[in-house]
């Protein structure tokens, strides 16, 4: 497997930066917000304080429900329903809005409503879905800010199946909406629509990581085949690839692609060069809505989207088995639509493969299968699923109904997030469960002896809290899994990582394994070692502040449980393994990436600002935390132990001049003292960016200055509690859930 961010080992000038190709180089024209936005001041009207959980839950759920459900067969004039019904179209939106989700990094998916923004808002596999989410505005507008776009949108998906028949699983809402295009995603590199070289041909066409999508402005894969060759089996190993990207296995990418395409049809019915530009690039005239058709009157039976024409069934507005009788029971041959692409069409169209016109009375129009639906006829493990769902329609249905409910909450993070009356109650093993205590937990008063039993225990500052940070710092923001809750760090596969120093933390782990065992054993009450491992970096803290003049004490708060290995994913906790941690000073090996934008990706992973970023790197390199490979690199400070801003002081200090440890490498560099040539110091990119970067450098005045102390320590204490707590849930009051 590859790495999260793709391509290590690449020569220096095939580096690219963190984001690839962004909305402004799309569209250099669009209209920018961002000069209103400096300093902090916020984009968003809602403002920080805004407790979307709260207002959701103040919503009339059956309402929006009903409401939903007569929206459906409430045909507009300025965009007909195809056969009076617009739940198949709301299915894609909700669809392409989670589709996005990519497992490398979390970030992608339908839990900020970023498909009303660019990029996703004119990719060209989203077209004319500026409509479908139009078409659900007087909902959003009658109900306001209890309910974001972003649960619509699934909400709608949802309210689709249903009314068509279909089954659904569950509704979890929570999804609060973001007011400017995610910023952190990268898409790619391609300058051009549909550029694919994000594959290596070369390495058995290789996807580049993260991605998850085999084309720019793809949701998955082309539909045509790969490359627009429409070749079933290569289609299916591209379907195999991104669905895994998104943690979906064979039965689950079979049951997604079939059960949606038991509804609704695609739409070609002529010359896709008469569609005009994407939203985001359209005339200020059409309000937001692009692809403006000029082929006839642009829509009903004469809208053109992907390019491809027709239903796969005979009823598309309803749940049934057709699919798989179309699919399994006859054959397929290449045809084009009128719009010229490649799509497949029963021979000789029988009567019982016919569908009824979208639009018109009375008319019956031939089916389809695109090469994609092709594949999972043609690539002989799909076919095996096919089949066995083909003679179970329970069992398709719920595969289908379970493999929704991941798809549209994968990035949601755990259960506890997970709002309404909808929320399934069983435990499912993506959610990465974490077990509600069945003893007394620990309180504020067992916390001095706890304390004292660390102390006592002989392990070090470093050690302590090296393991607390490799336990905490798994948490990503973008699909909130990881974290030191669940304790998962004594689990395979977090145990055996690299970066977390394996043979330490066993060590570590034993000793926090023997004290709990001890409090344990004294009554009812028991300690997890989740809370143990958080407890042990407050203990190294207070100590290496306490050596350096400071008492202090980091704030704790227990309530953690330990996860068993049952009730974890291994294979899917892979993705999480972190390749480079510029907290630790730890690299796997060279990416495409500068090492130092690696160091930003993380801390934005972590939800940190810059300042919380600075100030830990600073205070944890004092501290010892570096990986051993990062031997002493960033370690400047003759106190090692002792929380104190050397870090900072040392590296703006101009007797210290930086070159390059060997001609061969720019990831490491030696510090020497400029007048005697004395060498003082080593260093990693990720180091000497902090006295490189203006902005950082910025930030490294304030913390090396000499009034810096107390704030440094202030401010250490403060990023590091947040990463500790980053995923603690059930503290935060909105989201408790009984
Ligand atoms: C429509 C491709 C997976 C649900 C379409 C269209 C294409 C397509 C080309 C026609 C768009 C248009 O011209 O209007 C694919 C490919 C897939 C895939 C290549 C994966 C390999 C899925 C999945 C779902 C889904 C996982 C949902 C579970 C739908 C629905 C429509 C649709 C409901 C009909 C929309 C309408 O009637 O307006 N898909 N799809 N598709 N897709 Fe998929």
């Amino acid at each position: 497997e590859g790495s999260p961010l793709s391509d290590p080992n690449k020569e220096p000038a095939a580096l690219r930066n963190l984001l690839g190709r962004t909305n402004r180089d799309w569209w250099p024209n669009q209209l920018s917000l961002e000069i209103l936005q400096q300093n902090g001041l916020s984009g968003n009207p809602m403002g920080d304080d805004f407790d979307y959980a709260a207002a959701f839950n103040s919503l009339d759920y059956a309402a929006v429900k009903a409401d939903l459900t007569a929206l459906m067969n409430d045909s507009q004039p300025w965009w007909p329903a195809d056969y009076g019904h617009y739940g198949p179209f709301f299915i894609r939106m909700a669809w392409h809005s989670a589709g996005t989700y990519r497992t490398g990094d979390g970030r992608g998916g339908s839990s900020s409503g970023s498909q009303r923004f660019a990029p996703l808002n004119s990719w060209p596999d989203n077209g004319n879905l500026d409509k479908a989410r139009r078409l659900l505005w007087p909902i959003k507008a009658k109900y306001g800010q209890k309910l974001s776009w972003a649960d619509l949108f699934i909400m709608a998906g949802n309210v689709a199946i249903e009314s068509m028949g279909g089954p659904v699983f569950g509704f979890g809402g929570g999804r609060q909406d973001v007011f400017e295009p995610m910023k952190d995603i990268y898409w790619g590199t391609e300058q051009e629509w549909l550029g694919d070289t994000r594959i290596e041909e070369e390495s058995g066409r290789a996807l580049e990581n993260p991605l998850a999508a085999i084309q720019m402005g793809l949701i998955y894969v082309n539909p045509e085949g790969p490359g627009g060759c429409p070749n079933p089996l290569g289609s299916a190993r591209d379907m195999r690839e991104t669905f895994a990207r998104m943690g979906m296995n064979d039965e689950e990418t079979v049951a997604l692609t079939a059960g949606g395409h038991t509804f609704g049809k695609a739409h070609g019915a002529g010359d896709a060069k008469l569609v005009g530009v994407e939203p985001e690039g359209a005339d200020i005239a059409t309000q937001g809505l692009g692809w403006v058709s000029t082929h006839e009157s642009g829509m009903g039976d004469h809208t053109i989207t992907s390019g491809i024409e027709g239903a796969w069934t005979p009823t598309p507005i309803t749940w049934d088995m057709t699919y798989w009788e179309m699919l399994l029971d006859h054959e397929y041959e290449l045809v084009k639509s009128p719009a010229g692409a490649h799509q497949w069409q029963p021979v000789g169209n029988p009567e019982e493969t016919l569908a009824p016109a979208a639009h018109t009375a009375g008319k019956r129009v031939p089916t389809m299968m695109t090469t994609a639906d092709m594949a999972l006829k043609k690539d002989p493990k799909y076919l095996e699923i096919s089949k066995r769902f083909r003679d179970n329609p329970d069992l398709f249905a719920d595969a289908f109904a379970r493999a929704w409910f991941k798809l549209t909450h994968r990035d949601m993070g755990p259960k506890v997030r997970y709002l309404g009356p909808e929320v399934p109650s069983e435990d499912l093993i993506w959610q990465d469960p974490i077990p509600a205590a069945d003893y007394p937990q620990i309180d504020a008063s067992d916390v001095p002896a706890l304390k004292q039993a660390i102390t006592a225990s002989g392990l070090g500052i470093a050690e302590l809290v090296t393991t607390a940070w490799a336990s905490a710092s798994t948490y990503r923001q973008s699909d909130h899994r990881g974290g030191a809750n669940g304790g998962r760090i004594r689990l395979a596969p977090q145990k055996d990582w690299e970066v977390n120093n394996p043979s330490q933390l066993a060590r570590v782990l034993q000793v926090y394994e023997g004290i709990k065992a001890e409090f344990d054993g004294r009554g009812a009450k028991k300690v997890s070692i989740a809370d143990l491992i958080v407890l042990g970096g407050s203990v190294g803290i207070e100590a290496a502040a306490k050596a350096a003049g400071r008492a202090i004490e980091v704030p704790f708060a227990p309530g953690r449980t330990d996860a068993s290995a049952e009730q974890t994913d291994a294979a899917s906790f892979d993705v999480l393994e972190p390749q480079a941690d510029g907290f630790r000073n730890y690299l796997s090996v060279k990416f495409s990436v500068p090492t130092e934008e690696l160091l930003v990706d993380r801390a934005q992973l972590l939800g940190l600002s810059p300042p919380e970023m600075a100030v830990l790197v600073g205070g944890l390199r004092v501290l010892g935390a570096n990986h051993p490979k990062a031997e002493k690199h960033g370690v400047f400070t003759d106190r090692m132990g002792q929380l104190t801003n050397d870090f900072f002081v040392n590296l703006l200090d101009m007797q210290t001049a930086w070159k390059q440890l060997s001609d061969e490498s720019d990831e490491e560099y030696l510090g020497t003292l400029r007048e005697t040539g004395e060498q003082k110091w080593t260093a990693s990119r990720t180091d000497l960016v902090f006295g490189a970067n203006s902005q950082l450098r910025a930030l490294a005045e304030v913390y090396a200055s000499a009034d810096a102390g107390d704030k440094f320590v202030r401010d250490f204490v403060t990023a590091w509690t947040k990463v500790m707590n980053a995923d603690r849930f059930d503290l935060a009051s909105g989201h408790v859930r009984d």
